[in-house]
């Protein structure tokens, strides 16, 4: 009967274009995915400034490993509250200028932890409609009631912070928006917050390492709570949350998907440190990331393509999820990786083509795929 159920769904997502297949990759190197025979240009990394694929940050992850060991083997609330990692949590904090920060093992449980714990019945969240799925999952796990607002409307936003009760009010947003790629107006978000007094929460999983000064993201003004994922910018795994001593403390005693799991071994942190030394030093790498995604969304632009983002990723409107499936599959064919985003990931209707550009494309990729999107698009 399950197995029956399970069936139909899948054949529905098939007939709807929304059945995902994800592309079987044997190696990367660079900015290439090696598929078959295929060396595949790709543009859905989101390693933004290249460290993920740098020999210098496997080397050092490699030693860290050998030094400290493969696994924590406890979680952190047990046997696996490692000198070092207090030590790296320490350095983030500073680092982003927050009183204290805490590692989780993926930005995923971080987001759903910290909403499911700090928000409880009796509270409001307001969110941008647009926020990740794992901050949607925290705040429906929370037990708070939630409104939402229209994607980056401020105007939305005060209509609902008029309407709640400010001292048990938490708004979640992010400050650049994974599949839109457009940024939040952090200085009308900040006088919201000083008129309404509500409790911010901004995902920078996309911004830390690649945005602000030295890469400290965008958000520090507006955010008493920000997110950052080890897995994007700073070529790792893992998440951090940069908030105050105190919250730490709470998360610490009552977050389930903190404390009923095994933490992330010292060499984790050990690498995160290492890390943060490399990022803080990767101006160089920002400013290209910066010249390539201004290059690209100026020539799809000009190209008649709906193309829209702020920064380093890039939304190509696309509506039709078929249609947004058989363009990726067409650039495929042509030794392109470009992911068709579709329901649930974006709304109904709305599938896009999500470009993530890396400090490691180059002017020639840009033209490239340009050339190669105007066929498989038929502009
Ligand atoms: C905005 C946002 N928040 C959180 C996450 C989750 O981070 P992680 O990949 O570390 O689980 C993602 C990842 O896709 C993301 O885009």
């Amino acid at each position: 009967m399950f197995t029956n159920r399970y069936r139909e769904r899948l054949l529905s997502q098939k007939q709807a274009g929304l059945y995902r297949t994800p592309l079987e990759i044997e190696r990367k190197k660079g900015k290439f995915l090696f598929c078959g025979n295929r060396k595949v240009l790709n543009f859905s990394s989101n390693d933004y400034l290249g460290l993920g694929a740098s020999a210098r940050l496997q080397l050092l992850v490699a030693d860290n490993f050998r030094s400290h060991g493969t696994s924590s083997s406890s979680s952190r609330l047990v046997a696996g509250n490692y000198r070092l990692i207090n030590e790296a949590e320490r350095a983030y904090a500073a680092f982003f200028g927050y009183e204290d920060a805490l590692f989780f093992p993926s930005g995923y449980q971080a987001n759903l932890g910290l909403i499911s714990t700090l928000l409880e019945k009796g509270d409001t969240i307001i969110f941008d409609k647009h926020i990740h799925a794992s901050s949607v999952k925290g705040m429906v796990s929370s037990g708070a009631d939630f409104a939402g607002y229209n994607h980056n409307s401020l105007s939305h936003l005060r209509k609902r912070l008029e309407k709640s009760n400010p001292g048990r009010t938490a708004v979640l947003t992010e400050s650049l928006f994974s599949m839109d790629g457009d940024l939040l107006d952090i200085d009308g978000f900040c006088r919201l917050k000083e008129e309404f007094g509500f409790l911010s929460i901004i995902d920078e999983a996309h911004a830390f390492g690649a945005l602000g000064n030295k890469g400290r993201g965008l958000g520090r003004t507006a955010a008493d709570i920000a997110l950052g994922t080890l897995g994007k910018a700073f070529g790792l795994f893992g998440a951090f949350v940069l908030l105050s001593s105190t919250l730490k403390e709470y998360l610490f005693n009552f977050c389930s998907p903190l404390i009923y799991t095994t933490t992330l071994p010292e060499a984790h942190a050990a690498s995160a440190l290492h890390i943060l030394e490399i990022i803080e030093q990767c101006d160089d790498e920002r400013k290209n990331l910066l010249q390539v995604s201004s290059l690209m969304r100026q020539g799809l632009q000009e190209a008649g393509v709906a193309a829209s983002g702020d920064a380093h990723i890039i939304a190509l409107t696309i509506g039709d999820e078929k249609r947004a499936g058989d363009i990726s599959a067409k650039l495929l064919a042509e030794d392109i990786f470009v992911l068709p985003a579709r329901y649930p990931t974006v709304p109904l209707g709305k599938a896009i083509l999500r470009i993530s550009m890396t400090a490691l494309h180059t002017k020639n990729d840009v033209t490239h795929f340009i050339e190669k999107f105007k066929k498989a698009a038929i502009i």
